[in-house]
């Protein structure tokens, strides 16, 4: 049993390899896709904040989209140094434009801090996942900084809620 183990997972890298992907650029490339989407989302928020305190939920929003953008460029351009073109896929751009609350609800910040939340905690958990086994120190690191920012920015979304 071990050995077909053995050879599956020999099998799944060559199979990366030929196509130019390695099991670190794959989690670049995933990593690149979930922060566009999560960006998307951001930007939902940033522009449908309604209610109470909808100004403050604008402000912060507008200054995570600023950080999340420059992350982007940091995995992608990390992609073409390793060789990999980074390309993100249409359903990705789309996958939550249509997850944000109703624009006219009365309760919209909440929803929307909520929202956030839950997503920013999901993206933290796979980014942690994907942390493990890397063995590119450069790699790590840039692991290591997003999950800082995505951390940081999900304790700020708290003290939102807390408004
Ligand atoms: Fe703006």
């Amino acid at each position: 049993m071990k050995r077909f183990t053995f050879l599956f997972v020999f099998m799944m890298a060559w199979v990366l390899e030929v196509n130019g992907q390695t099991a670190t650029t794959v989690k670049l490339q995933e990593t690149l896709e979930d922060l566009v989407s999560l960006d998307r989302l951001v930007r939902q928020v940033h522009w449908n904040a309604r209610g109470t305190a909808a100004y403050s939920l604008h402000e912060l929003t507008g200054e995570f989209h600023a950080e999340l953008d420059s992350q982007q460029d940091i995995f992608a351009e990390q992609l073409s140094i390793l060789g990999v073109d980074p390309v993100v896929s249409f359903e990705k751009l789309t996958q939550n434009v249509h997850a944000v609350p109703n624009a006219n609800q009365k309760h919209m910040r909440k929803a929307g801090i909520d929202l956030l939340i839950k997503h920013y905690q999901q993206m933290i958990n796979q980014v942690k996942e994907r942390m493990k086994g890397i063995d590119d120190l450069v790699v790590e690191d840039h692991f290591i900084g997003l999950r800082a920012m995505l951390e940081l920015q999900q304790w700020k979304l708290k003290l939102e809620q807390e408004i």
